[in-house]
């Protein structure tokens, strides 16, 4: 056992469940969420903010080497100090995010500070690479999977939370678009690891997939 608990992996495509997942287990467990996807998302929004060099892979590097990224005691995505978990919420920032997670330098540097978190036990990173590549060792490893409709009926009413209408189609041509790219890319692309336990929540509730993923780590915690 590591000093702080276990590590609890949770991989699978966009809004397949992972954060609500993630979120809600490690509060019953009293364990740290680490929400690697802000972590892209948040080096997609400083590459936005200085716009025209969002491309450019020498830029990119540039800005990775400014670019702090970390977590507030309340798992608060911060980037250079600011919290900025509801920028990094938009649509526009998730598809950046895919682009730019293709790169290898920016992939290294995410990983590393995943690792340099994750350590010490006692986590629930979700991610897309967290079983395969960031924590092959971790104790649980969980691969979330849903129905493409109702993933992106999920996507909708989290805007609609948010105060954004967004058309049902126009979501799942974004979710499909997304997941191809983490599917196909050449470095650390989005697969179950062989050890991950796969989960289908197209017809679980949250508090149905709460509970599995909580069992299952209770188990290994024994
Ligand atoms: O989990 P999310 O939808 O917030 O992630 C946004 C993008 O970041 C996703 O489309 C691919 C990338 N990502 C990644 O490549 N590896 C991770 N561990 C997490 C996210």
């Amino acid at each position: 056992m590591r000093p702080k608990g276990i590590i609890i992996a949770i991989d699978g495509p966009t809004a397949s469940g992972k954060s609500t997942t993630a979120k809600q287990v490690a509060a019953r467990l009293g364990y740290l969420h680490i929400n690697t996807g802000a972590m892209y998302r948040a080096f997609a929004l400083m590459v936005r903010r200085r716009k025209g060099h969002g491309h450019d892979p020498v830029r990119v590097h540039e800005l990775l080497g400014l670019a702090e990224i970390g977590f507030d005691g309340n798992g608060n995505i911060l980037l250079n100090g600011m919290d900025v978990s509801r920028e990094v919420q938009e649509p526009d920032i998730a598809l950046l995010a895919s682009e730019l997670s293709t790169l290898k330098d920016v992939r290294a540097k995410m990983v590393e500070k995943q690792r340099e978190l994750g350590t010490p036990g006692g986590v629930v990173l979700e991610g897309r690479d967290i079983g395969t590549v960031v924590f092959p060792n971790a104790e649980l490893k969980i691969f979330l999977v849903a129905d493409a409709g109702v993933r992106a009926k999920r996507r909708q009413l989290e805007f609609e939370r948010m105060g954004t209408h967004i058309p049902l189609e126009e979501l799942r041509q974004q979710l499909e678009e997304r997941d191809t790219r983490d599917r196909e890319r050449a470095i650390s692309p989005l697969r179950k690891a062989p050890d991950a336990i796969e989960l289908d929540t197209t017809n679980l509730t949250i508090e149905g997939q709460v509970e599995r993923v909580y069992e299952l780590a209770r188990e290994r915690l024994r």
